[in-house]
């Protein structure tokens, strides 16, 4: 199965969830290189340099700031905009956060996602709609065995959780609304997308170990490192962007057969910890120093986490393009060398890795 990303995008309506975000920066420039007509709907950017505004987001969409949260806002957007494909990011994304907030991060994670799905219900055109989560809906018992898709479903913190929470909640939707045997009843099929932890260029958010890299590294200051120790699923964002896609697009042509979780991560032992991931940054930048400083206190995060993506590989003829080592490079390059023209670089990073 090869599939033809700009054949099944161009032209088509796309009501993008998150497109202020970071993932969600970079989904909106790759659905306008492959010809969609984007409706983004998010809060606003929360820095003056996010992403977003480096790429003139507001430009390349119909870009709509509004709450998830808020039930008929989104029910209007999404029906007044009649999409043919949703992709929903929109979230309450950090697990440092998720301990501050964490009835704003379960209000935004889990009753956002449900009233998209439940918007979607009172659509009556065929829609694909491909909801994202996380590698971290998984019940981590913290072995080396990768989590396959039918691994049980859990989360320890309240962002992990309230993701857990969405995908059995995507579950109940699909089975009491949009059941793919009753497809030609409601034409709509959902799938979930649960990929690993995602490196880039633009990312910028607080409390994430490459923009904490990049804004130590740009300052000439040594890099601060929490848990030195925990192994990750590192991705670069164009990878699991690109299983999103293909997703959507093999979803939208095998609307009964293809509506479920799938995982996109690393390949098998690619995985990284974090201090290793701090040393290839350094040596990609050319110079740069770290330390690891006892944080008394600090709340629980996952110390090992691994995907299986051999299903991703099967069904869908996705498998990862970058190692990390190459996520890095690309993600380093980004932050020393897109000052001049954040646009064109980010473009074109995306043409080379779709060869465009
Ligand atoms: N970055 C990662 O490593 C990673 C890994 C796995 C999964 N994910 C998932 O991918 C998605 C995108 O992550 P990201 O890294 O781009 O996050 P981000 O924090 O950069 O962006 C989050 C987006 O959600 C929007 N948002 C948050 N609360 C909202 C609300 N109440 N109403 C409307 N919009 C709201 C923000 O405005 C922003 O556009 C999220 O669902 C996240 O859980 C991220």
């Amino acid at each position: 199965m090869n599939y033809d990303l700009h054949k099944t995008f161009q032209g088509k309506r796309v009501f993008l969830t998150g497109h202020t975000g970071f993932k969600g920066s970079w989904l909106l420039l790759i659905l306008k290189q492959l010809g969609a007509e984007v409706k983004g709907f998010s809060l606003a950017p929360k820095n003056e340099f996010d992403l977003f505004y480096q790429i003139k987001g507001a430009t390349l969409c119909q870009s709509v700031i509004g709450d998830i949260r808020d039930r008929e806002i989104i029910k209007r957007e999404i029906l007044d905009f009649q999409p043919d494909f949703v992709f929903h990011l929109a979230a309450q994304a950090l697990v440092i956060d998720s301990y501050i907030n964490p009835v704003e991060t379960y209000e935004t994670n889990v009753m956002g996602s449900i009233y998209i799905m439940d918007a979607l219900r009172q659509m009556n055109k065929a829609c694909t709609t491909v909801m994202i989560t996380t590698d971290k809906v998984y019940e981590n018992f913290e072995t080396t065995d990768p989590y396959p898709e039918d691994a049980r479903i859990g989360g320890y913190d309240p962002y992990s959780n309230s993701k857990a929470c969405n995908e059995l909640a995507i579950g109940s939707y699909r089975n009491c609304f949009f059941n793919p045997e009753k497809y030609n009843e409601h034409h709509q099929a959902i799938a979930s997308a649960r990929s690993g932890n995602v490196i880039g260029g633009g990312d910028w958010s607080a409390n994430r170990l490459v923009p904490d890299i990049a804004r130590a590294l740009r300052a000439n200051e040594a890099v601060n490192i929490r848990n030195p120790l925990s192994v990750r699923p590192w991705q670069h964002v164009l990878d699991p962007l690109n299983g999103y896609l293909m997703l959507a697009a093999a979803l939208a042509e095998n609307p009964t057969g293809l509506a479920e979780g799938f995982n996109f991560g690393p390949r098998t032992n690619d995985e990284r910890t974090v201090i290793d991931m701090v040393k290839l940054s350094i040596e990609n930048w050319g110079s740069g120093s770290f330390e690891t400083p006892e944080i008394i206190g600090k709340p629980h995060e996952a110390g090992l986490l691994k995907l299986a993506i051999d299903k991703a590989k099967q069904k869908l003829d996705w498998e990862p393009k970058f190692d990390s080592a190459e996520a890095v490079k690309w993600t380093m390059d980004w932050y020393k060398n897109s000052d001049a023209d954040p646009l064109a670089f980010t473009q074109n990073q995306i043409e080379t890795f779709f060869g465009l």
